[in-house]
């Protein structure tokens, strides 16, 4: 009889993870987790977030890779691949109803024609919202809305989920987010397309297993679970009890915590800038800071030799719920904001034409001879 696998016997593994691993040289981003410091291509995240647009901060990040190309040229560019992208969506109205957003959005990524690799970024990056908003009409019985070419991603996008233009409050609070979280050094997801790329296989292949690693709780999954522990604490009241409940039952806090930042996470204020810029004080994002106090106070208390502070997500889903977005597509509005970063390290990973091979350690029967 084969004997079942016995993790538990497996020695501690300090690979696990990869934590602390170089696995690549980019020029794309810096991640300063001792710091708190986000840097693209050699700017801060403060100055890029809510005083660039988003296709003048992927132009910015764009420059060594895919090509200089101004912010009202990628506008543009972006715009016309949106439309081209509206072709494949009666595809998406005809897929199974068992689809999630998400997955239709993996759907008419797999669809989309492609030629040439500058014009494949960008083909990507304008289909990714039009998928988007197609599909959340379709899982709600309304019919897609055909893109405006003329308008910028954030209030296109949408445009084209309300069926009228945003005020513009709104789309300048997604633009912010969208750009916040452009690229953010080797993450799970980015570390997945430079894997897939380095094999020399397509930007689309890459951007599709990027999407597949982004979906997990522990990466780009974590906003829509935020808005439902806040859901669930409901008032200041419950707060503590809450939460220590939680930790207690040794259940995550969801928005704490980051593999690499061990002070706050610096796009938590970048975004948490946005809801001032909304003026919005509603009772929910009031109860959001007083969980944000207490879950910190808690963490330090439970876990005092690790470091655990608010991440992106946290206040990803204060911002995206009071511009009326439903949690369902937080993650594939990270997907969004995320691809053309994703894009930028395939080609940066394929200029090296090394292939991404690691080695293991094999403690299986026999391990040793
Ligand atoms: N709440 C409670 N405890 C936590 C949290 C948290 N949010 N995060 C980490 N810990 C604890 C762990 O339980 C563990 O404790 P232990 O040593 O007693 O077992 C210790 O801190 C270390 O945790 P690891 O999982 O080893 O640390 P890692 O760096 O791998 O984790 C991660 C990073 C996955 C983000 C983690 O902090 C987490 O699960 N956070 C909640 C989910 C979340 O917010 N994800 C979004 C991340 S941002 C992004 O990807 C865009």
């Amino acid at each position: 009889m084969t004997e079942a696998p016995n993790m538990t016997r497996m020695t501690p593994d300090p690979t696990a993870g990869l934590e602390g691993v170089v696995a690549a040289t980019t020029r794309l981003s810096n991640v300063d987790g001792q710091n708190g410091v986000l840097i693209l291509n050699g700017k801060r995240i403060e100055d890029l977030a809510g005083k660039m647009s988003f296709e003048s901060a992927i132009g910015h990040l764009w420059q060594d890779v895919v090509g200089t190309m101004p912010g009202p040229v990628l506008r543009q560019a972006l715009g016309e691949a949106r439309l081209a992208a509206f072709s494949i969506v009666p595809l998406l109205e005809s897929a199974p109803e068992t689809l999630s957003v998400y997955e239709r959005m993996q759907l008419g990524l797999a669809a989309l024609p492609i030629m040439g690799t500058r014009s494949e970024a960008i083909a990507i990056c304008g289909a990714l919202p039009v998928f988007l908003a197609a599909s959340r009409r379709i899982a709600l019985k309304l019919g897609p809305i055909a893109p405006d070419s003329t308008l910028g991603t954030a209030s296109d996008l949408l445009r084209m989920l309300r069926g009228e233009r945003p005020p513009k409050d709104h789309s300048d609070a997604l633009d912010r987010y969208l750009v916040t979280i452009l690229d953010h050094g080797l993450n799970a997801s980015t570390f997945t397309a430079r894997v897939i790329g380095s094999t020399q296989a397509g930007l689309k292949q890459a951007v599709l297993g990027a999407m597949g690693a982004l979906s997990g709780p522990l990466h780009g999954g974590a906003p829509g679970p935020v808005l439902d522990m806040i859901d669930a604490i409901g008032s200041p009241e419950n707060t503590e009890d809450w939460i220590s409940g939680a930790l207690a039952r040794k259940e995550r806090l969801m928005g704490f915590g980051h593999r690499i930042y061990r002070t706050r996470d610096p796009r938590a204020d970048v975004l948490k800038a946005g809801l001032r810029h909304l003026g919005d004080s509603s009772p929910k994002v009031r109860l959001a800071e007083n969980i944000e106090q207490a879950a910190l106070a808690a963490l330090k208390k439970a876990k005092p030799d690790r470091p655990l502070d608010t991440n992106v997500e946290f206040f990803t889903a204060v911002l995206l719920d009071a511009i009326g977005i439903d949690r369902s597509l937080f993650t594939p509005l990270f997907a969004v904001g995320r691809t053309p970063g994703w894009c930028a390290h395939v080609l940066e990973q394929q200029q090296t034409g090394k292939l991404i091979r690691p080695a293991s350690r094999y403690v299986g029967p026999g391990a040793g001879f």
